[in-house]
């Protein structure tokens, strides 16, 4: 037996699912992300919608702006019923949009906007899968009479089978997964399909949400399910395979949006994103698959080079605030109190 590793320095991780939000949370939220990673696929539903290359362009220069040097935002246009696809395919070959978001309308914050039908969108896919432009993909079913846990299942069923079957050449990525349908749907896909996994659903089941009483901040969607979910996530993201790698969903709230009386959907993860992760590859006795997971898988799929550089993290204990001054919108970040065991060194 070789002693535990105390150190790991990894490639350059990049964070392929984040939402950075807009003018003053922007500006106070960025800096975690560009802190960690050298680039991530930033979200596109913002209030109104990123739906056109001319909006792709200018949330950019504005995550550019918040960043600061070293960080590259890799940006989303987000689909409707009615974007054209000359509008679409015209960001990717400009360089705006690395990818497109699928959101099924009112599956999530932000979502009003989204597709009622993925048939209204058909020809949307059938171009970016003619110019190789990854999909993203929020699989969920919005059926109010499908139980809220049944929802990714039944998506998969339903929307996501019948997709990648019509569409063999289009690239998928089914973002933020939080099953075991999921993730062995994405394992048996093929090379095409594959899948984000964020920390909280490789850390937390349905019961967080309800420990000793109603907590908001563990609440995001999808939402957590049943732990044997968990196990199937943890072992995915730890397997080795290239199909799964590093999304955080980090979906900053203001305190006061998520302690209501209807709270949002969303968990604040990207302070200590990496922390986070480690934590399980740890647990999992798999800290040489890390690196994969974080730093090369995505950038595979993507058809992106690796990142210069390294990132390196010790064995140190490290608490987490119970709150984030996120330049004046105090955000209460995943792990708040906590203590973890690995330390980000940069
Ligand atoms: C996200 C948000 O707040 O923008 N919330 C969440 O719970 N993940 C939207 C999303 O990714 O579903
Ligand atoms: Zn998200």
């Amino acid at each position: 037996m070789t002693d535990a590793p105390t150190r790991l320095t990894i490639r350059r991780p990049d964070d392929w699912h984040v939402h950075l939000r807009d003018g003053a949370v922007l500006n106070g939220v960025a800096k975690y992300t560009a802190h960690q990673f050298a680039r991530a696929i930033v979200m596109p539903n913002l209030s109104p919608p990123v739906t056109t290359v001319e909006a792709g362009r200018a949330y950019r220069e504005r995550i550019v702006a918040a960043a600061g040097p070293g960080f590259t935002p890799l940006m989303t246009a987000y689909l409707t019923d009615s974007i054209a696809p000359d509008e679409v395919a015209r960001g990717h070959s400009d360089g705006v949009f690395t990818a497109a978001k699928l959101y099924p309308a009112h599956a999530t914050t932000g979502s009003a906007h989204g597709v009622t039908d993925v048939a209204n969108i058909r020809k949307v896919l059938e171009r970016m899968e003619a110019i190789g432009m990854p999909l993203l993909v929020h699989g969920e079913v919005t059926d109010s009479h499908v139980d809220i846990f049944d929802r990714e299942a039944v998506f998969i069923e339903r929307t996501l089978a019948p997709l990648v079957r019509d569409l063999p050449g289009l690239k998928v990525v089914f973002e933020h997964i939080t099953t075991a349908e999921a993730a062995a749907f994405v394992a048996e896909s093929g090379p095409n399909v594959a899948a984000t996994i964020t920390p909280q659903h490789l850390h937390i089941n349905r019961n967080a949400m309800f420990a000793g009483g109603i907590r908001p901040h563990m609440y995001c969607l999808p939402v957590a399910k049943r732990e044997h979910h968990r196990l199937a996530l943890r072992k995915a993201a730890t397997s080795g395979s290239a199909k799964f790698f590093l999304g955080t969903d980090s979906a900053p709230h203001a305190v006061g949006a998520k302690e209501a009386s209807c709270g949002c959907a969303g968990i604040f993860n990207a302070p200590y994103a990496l922390e986070s992760y480690i934590a399980v590859f740890e647990e999992e006795g798999a800290l040489d698959k890390f690196e994969g997971f974080a730093s090369l898988n995505g950038p595979a799929f993507y058809g992106l080079p690796v990142n210069e550089g390294t990132v390196t993290l010790e064995k140190a204990p490290v608490t987490v605030p119970d709150v984030i001054d996120a330049n004046g919108t105090p955000i209460v970040p995943f792990h708040a109190g906590e203590t973890l065991g690995w330390r980000f060194i940069g």
